[in-house]
């Protein structure tokens, strides 16, 4: 990590705001920001208060943070908005009825072989009243987990809206997740109901849902419903008693459907994410608090305004999906782009065509695609009118300089700000970001902390480190959008979360803040992988691979790589002679694919007799990073059981 620090150190270049930009923006006047910053921090029951009254409520709240200290409550167990009612497709559907957006562009949706649909808000509220009455119709009610597996297409923004109208916990499982996978995530969260598609098409062939969903809830007789679309009519498997059409079930359904009044602190999804041990966490969010954090944060981060065309291009899969395709764009009335398929399907150009034919202005993207891009070459960006663009976005793993750079000058033709956001699927919504129309930007640094945010790089012990010096990012005060809980787990939550320190989160993620106070972000600390800016557990991928009959042991650490940001490296142990292992190779990458899904795969496939481990039997991951990436073995041996092992691993056979 100490590498890392020095490099960026000599990252100096600052691009403030254009005056046009600055100009135009909804938040262009440094005061302006300073004092309402000022506000959010020394009076955020005021500040977040005002937000909230922003949004729609079927009643209104009585208090704005509550707990344990009243409004000073910190950690976990605080609550927002106490006493208040609200729906999430009420505010991102209904109350632009009475307004002139009710017939404003809403979605603008692109499927990857070309066809294409668009719905105003005025239809978005139809269609989603009517899943949410074919949901009702089948039993499911208020409280209930529904799983959602799908391609991107627009009925996947419905259907978590329309369980978010009915008072239903979604549950979206990334639609490359493998059976075995959704199976894991189906059972924890003890879903009654999984919303999928036949298929979707993905790099011009189609990539089969349905028969996952089969695979999957094959010992789940919990499941009694599975709603399926129509998409890619590729042959499946029907059960009568269970699965349903989703078109069929339409016919004749009343457009018709009030939004449940859901409680502020009543949950409103779970998305699972990767820790460093055990199985993945089901992260809990809540309604009001989630919704005024993803409604803040898109319209000040993305400078949003009326006649923008937003695209986002991650999966509703991703946290970013939930708060920055659906939650929050809708929340603030804006039009946005979906696209199904893949970026260089059928064309490397692909995206920058989409975004010259809807005339996109808004463009938020991830560094692994950035660098793919980058890798594709200058041309396809050239042979497109990018002018309507004026702000670009990153999220998801640390941009690299060069990246960053490329980005501002190929794609933004050296005019559109670019914000660098840091969060988490935990955080629910943006916590470290520029504020385009104030803050200069820096390449490689997520720049400042949003409003509300109280982020600080602190020591083991709690102390704040000096700026400049590297340690870890904490999160000092509680914010609406923050994870309720881990599903089922409260123990593991408060472990994983608020034990370092007292009452103050911990991210995981190394750090270090400059003279000016930008935030620098160094990746994670713990065992957690970055694999194309979605974060992989270790343990995961091992148990996988020792689910192979050739495997004994396994230990998996990322190697830096140049496109997906880290490359998966597996250390196996084989099952009798190494020969046999290294033929299976093959079939270990494809094995870990199989059950965890292609995001997984190792790059590589290390064959070893024994590995690197301390003395009280813990393996020693940094040892295995240092050589998984070529690097000379620094680091203190001492506490390694068997030195000879070094050699081994250093010459030993790859795959
Ligand atoms: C982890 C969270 C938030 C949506 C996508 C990932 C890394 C995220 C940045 C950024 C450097 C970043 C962190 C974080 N990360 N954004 N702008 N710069 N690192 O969500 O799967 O919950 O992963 O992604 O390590 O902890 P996630």
């Amino acid at each position: 990590m100490s590498q890392e620090i020095e490099s960026v150190l000599a990252e100096s270049r600052a691009f403030p705001p254009s005056d046009s930009f600055r100009a135009a923006a909804r938040l262009g006047d440094g005061d302006e920001y300073a004092r309402l910053h000022k506000q959010s921090i020394e009076d955020p029951s005021a500040f977040w208060g005002g937000v909230a009254k922003e949004l729609p409520w079927l009643r209104p709240f009585d208090e704005v943070l509550t707990g344990p200290d009243g409004a000073q409550s910190r950690g976990p167990g605080v609550e927002w908005f106490r006493g208040g009612e609200i729906n999430a497709s009420h505010v991102c559907l209904d109350q632009h009825l009475d307004t002139e957006r009710a017939n404003k562009t809403a979605l603008i949706w692109e499927g990857e072989p070309g066809d294409n649909r668009t719905f105003t808000y005025a239809e978005l509220h139809t269609e989603v009243c009517r899943f949410a009455n074919v949901l009702k119709a089948r039993g499911i009610g208020k409280g209930d987990r529904v799983a959602i597996y799908m391609p991107m297409i627009p009925e996947a923004a419905m259907a978590m809206l329309a369980c978010a109208r009915i008072g239903a916990i979604h549950s979206v499982v990334f639609g490359g997740f493998s059976a075995a996978s959704l199976q894991d995530r189906i059972a924890d969260g003890d879903c009654c109901a999984v919303i999928t598609a036949d298929g979707g098409w993905r790099r011009g062939s189609v990539l089969p849902l349905k028969p996952a969903v089969d695979e999957a809830i094959k010992d789940q007789p919990r499941v009694k419903t599975v709603l399926c679309v129509k998409r890619t009519e590729n042959a499946v498997a029907w059960d009568p008693a269970r699965d349903v059409w989703l078109h069929e079930a339409l016919e004749g359904v009343d457009a018709e459907c009030a939004p449940e009044p859901m409680q502020s602190e009543d949950v409103l999804f779970l998305l699972y994410t990767s820790g460093s041990t055990g199985k993945p966490k089901g992260i809990v969010h809540s309604t009001a608090g989630y919704l005024v954090g993803a409604y803040l944060s898109t319209k000040y981060v993305f400078d949003l305004q009326e006649d923008d065309v937003y695209w986002c291009t991650a999966d509703v899969g991703w946290i970013t999906g939930h708060s920055y395709i659906v939650y929050g764009p809708l929340a603030n009335g804006a039009t946005m782009v979906m696209y199904e398929g893949a970026p260089n399907a059928p064309h490397e150009g692909r995206f920058w065509e989409l975004c010259e034919k809807h005339g996109v202005t808004i463009f938020y993207t991830a560094p692994t695609a950035i660098r793919a891009f980058m890798k594709w070459g200058d041309e396809h960006v050239e042979r497109h009118d990018l002018s309507k663009l004026r702000l670009l976005g990153t999220v998801g793993e640390p941009i690299n300089p060069s990246a960053w750079m490329w980005y501002r000058d190929k794609v933004g033709g050296g005019r559109c700000p670019i914000v660098d956001t840091w969060w988490q699927t935990e955080t629910g919504s943006i916590m470290l970001t520029p504020i385009p129309g104030v803050s200069a930007t820096k390449p490689g640094s997520a720049t400042l902390p949003f409003f509300g945010v109280d982020a600080v790089i602190l020591d083991e012990e709690g102390r704040e480190v000096p700026d400049g010096m590297g340690g870890l990012l904490a999160l000092r005060r509680p914010w609406p959008s923050m994870l309720r809980g881990i599903w089922g787990d409260e123990k593991r939550f408060l472990e994983t979360y608020w034990s370092k320190w007292p009452l103050t989160y911990f991210p995981g993620d190394g750090a270090r803040k400059d003279a000016e106070g930008n935030f620098w972000i160094l990746g994670r600390v713990d065992d957690v992988l970055n694999v194309s800016g979605h974060r992989l557990s270790t343990m995961e991928i091992e148990s996988a691979l020792v689910s192979h009959d050739a495997v004994v042991e396994a230990a998996v650490v990322a190697r830096p790589d140049d496109l997906t940001g880290e490359a998966i490296v597996a250390f196996v142990i084989p099952q009798g002679e190494a020969g046999e292992a290294e033929a299976v190779a093959q079939a270990l990458k494809d094995h870990v694919a199989q059950e965890i899904g292609k995001l997984a795969r190792p790059a590589e496939i290390r064959v070893t007799t024994r590995l690197p481990k301390t003395r009280s039997g813990k393996i020693m991951r940094r040892l295995l990073r240092a050589i998984a990436a070529g690097e000379e073995i620094t680091q203190d041996t001492t506490t390694l059981e068997d030195s000879t092992i070094l050699d081994e691993l250093r010459s030993g056979p790859k795959a």
